[in-house]
């Protein structure tokens, strides 16, 4: 189990920030003297979060700030949009809140996303911590600064880029969460395999039980080393004008599947992890990967109970749906889809492939 000083860091020159790691941050967080300073703290939680968590929270900002509001927003993909973050803006000016006012996101990463998009916008940009209470906040969406909200049309896909000025993971919040969504966050680490680092692949398969059972020591070694990888991605590549691109391994065709089954329908996470099968596919396609890597790698993401099969989007033309629906994406360039492939283990690329080709894998991987 971590100390509560288990830090990871995100090097960004003047915004650079820590990401704690530790089992029971929230009980010690008001010793910390690094909270960052305002004249009102506005926590940002959910109908589901809040209860649990909410008062633990006000009660660690209270002696640091002159004014501690909450607002509880709608549990849900489905409400990551622009009426429920207009929610937190009714909050903020109905409070009164100056522009020295810090957003406490508490949550996963809807609440997150959204915290730091309004973060992004309120008085042209305020501060915010992020407190993610979910495995999949905790090891991707909390760090990094990618803040959005969905169109119908297109997942994520208005946004800022907003760095917060901490991250808190307290893996004790992760005890209360439910399997499902457990699983849902091991998508987002196992991505990290593939992409960057074999080593934490084949700890995750000797591992899988122990996360799934959520053993305090393995839990904290997943947080960690994915917080490390992202870390360093970030680090290099801020604003992905390049690099940062591989951290959407499974994303094209996650969000396809997230967006065509209406948000909220499929997790994210789930939606990732059918969309890594099928990107790893499309690389055995294109010679990247052999056949081996691809099924080792499904039946990581089998294990752990994710799907590792695509939902059918539209009985007529499937492969077309998806194709249509996957031109919609921020990696796309004059209409081209742009893929993460996995080129060669542990390594990525980011590249366009031949209709065809991707047809042929949605056919293959897309449930009857
Ligand atoms: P989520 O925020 O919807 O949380 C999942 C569910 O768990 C919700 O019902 C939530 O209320 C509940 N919950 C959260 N913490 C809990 C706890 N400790 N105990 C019990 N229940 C709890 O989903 P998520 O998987 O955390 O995040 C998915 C979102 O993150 C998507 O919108 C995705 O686009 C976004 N995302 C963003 C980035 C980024 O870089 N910004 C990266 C990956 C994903
Ligand atoms: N989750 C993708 C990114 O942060 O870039």
């Amino acid at each position: 189990m971590p100390s509560s000083t288990d830090s990871v860091r995100i090097d960004l020159g003047e915004r650079s920030y820590p990401i704690a790691i530790g089992a029971g941050l929230l009980a010690t967080l008001a010793r910390r003297a690094d909270l960052p300073r305002g004249t009102a703290a506005l926590i940002v939680t959910n109908t589901t979060v809040g209860p649990l968590y909410g008062a633990q929270l006000a009660q660690a900002l209270a002696p640091h700030y002159p004014q501690v509001h909450t607002v509880t927003l709608p549990d849900g993909e489905e409400h990551k949009d622009w009426q429920t973050l207009n929610r937190v803006f009714d909050a903020l000016l109905g409070h009164g809140c100056d522009r020295k006012v810090v957003l406490w996101a508490l949550g996963g990463g809807v609440v997150g996303d959204m915290t730091g998009f309004a973060a992004a916008c309120y008085m042209r940009g305020v501060p915010f911590v992020q407190v993610p209470t979910t495995l999949l906040a905790q090891v991707d969406s909390s760090v990094g600064g990618k803040t959005a909200i969905n169109h119908p049309l297109g997942k994520n896909m208005v946004g800022a880029f907003h760095q917060p000025q901490l991250v808190v993971c307290d893996l004790a919040t992760l005890a209360s969460l439910p399997p499902r969504e457990l699983a849902a966050g091991l998508a987002e680490v196992i991505k990290y395999g593939p992409i960057a680092d074999m080593e934490l692949f084949a700890w995750l398969e000797a591992h899988l039980d122990a996360l799934l059972a959520r053993e305090a020591g393995a839990l904290a070694h997943a947080v960690r080393r994915s917080c490390e990888i992202k870390a360093a991605v970030v680090g290099a590549d801020e604003r992905e004008a390049g690099l940062r691109a591989i951290l959407n391994f499974g994303h094209t065709f996650g969000h396809a599947i997230e967006a065509g089954m209406g948000y909220g329908a499929w997790l994210h996470g789930e939606g990732v992890a059918a969309g890594m099968v099928m990107a790893a596919e499309l690389s055995l396609r294109l010679s990247l990967v052999d056949a081996a890597f691809v099924q080792r790698l499904r039946a990581l993401i089998g294990r752990a109970g994710l799907p590792v099969r695509g939902p059918v989007l539209d009985a007529g033309d499937n492969a077309g749906r998806y194709l249509q629906l996957m031109r919609v994406d921020k990696k796309a360039e004059a209409g081209e889809i742009r893929f993460v492939l996995i080129d060669g283990p542990g390594r990525a690329v980011v590249r366009a492939a031949p209709d065809a080709l991707v047809r042929e894998v949605i056919d293959l991987c897309c449930a009857p």
